[in-house]
């Protein structure tokens, strides 16, 4: 059945990749792990450093976790909201980060913290660079589930010229080394419900530390 198989991957850049279908047969553990990671670290509605409200809801799991308020933004080994520890990284988010890389010829970014990102219709995310983690050149890779999407994909300035990337369910994108500081964003999901998915998640597993 052709119509089922992941199409092939699509250069990005010299150093990044876009891997349609690439987590597919891995979406519904996936789908398992985040409600286990929020259930001990629940989505919450970050600020950022001006005061205003992040659309996207947000928590994390790995050693560290990213976070954006009044103080900046950062890594914390900690839940601000619980005071413990971030849930552990899964496994398989570990295992999906090594495949995919490998599948981009990239090094396996061997990741210590993964944002879920949680978009409801009508939410989006502004062009913005990864610029918070220590090695700036580890590939980022970035997992797609449930509503499509479309992702802003730009150049190393901010003013560069932006692709417009539709990514769907089970798709990953995965950037690294030249394209590890290309701008990037995601445009406002359509208002229209688009079952069978009432949202999408979005994954990304750094290292951070
Ligand atoms: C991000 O850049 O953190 C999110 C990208 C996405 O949602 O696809
Ligand atoms: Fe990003």
């Amino acid at each position: 059945m052709p119509g089922l198989l992941p199409a092939a991957p699509v250069a990005l850049g010299p150093e990044a990749w876009w891997l349609p279908g690439f987590a597919l047969g891995r979406a519904p553990a996936l789908l398992d792990a985040i409600a286990g990671v929020l259930a001990q670290a629940p989505l919450r509605q970050m600020q950022t450093p001006g005061g205003r409200r992040i659309g996207v809801a947000m928590s994390n799991c790995g050693a560290l976790g990213w976070t954006s308020g009044r103080d900046g933004y950062r890594y914390t080994a900690c839940d601000p909201l619980s005071g413990k520890p971030w849930p552990a990284l899964p496994a398989l988010l570990r295992a999906l980060a090594a495949d995919a890389a490998a599948a981009a010829g990239l090094p396996d970014p061997a990741p210590d913290a993964c944002l879920i990102n949680h978009y409801l219709p009508g939410t989006g995310m502004g062009l913005h660079q990864d610029r918070d983690e220590r090695d700036l050149r580890a590939a980022i890779v970035s997992v797609s589930l449930g509503l499509p999407a479309v992702f802003l994909w730009g150049g190393l300035r901010r003013h560069d010229p932006v692709q417009a990337v539709p990514l769907a369910h089970g798709d990953v994108v995965v950037w690294g080394g030249a394209d590890r500081l290309r701008f990037h964003g995601v445009r406002r999901l359509a208002r229209a419900a688009q079952a069978p998915w009432p949202c999408r998640w979005n994954l990304t597993l750094r290292r951070a530390g």
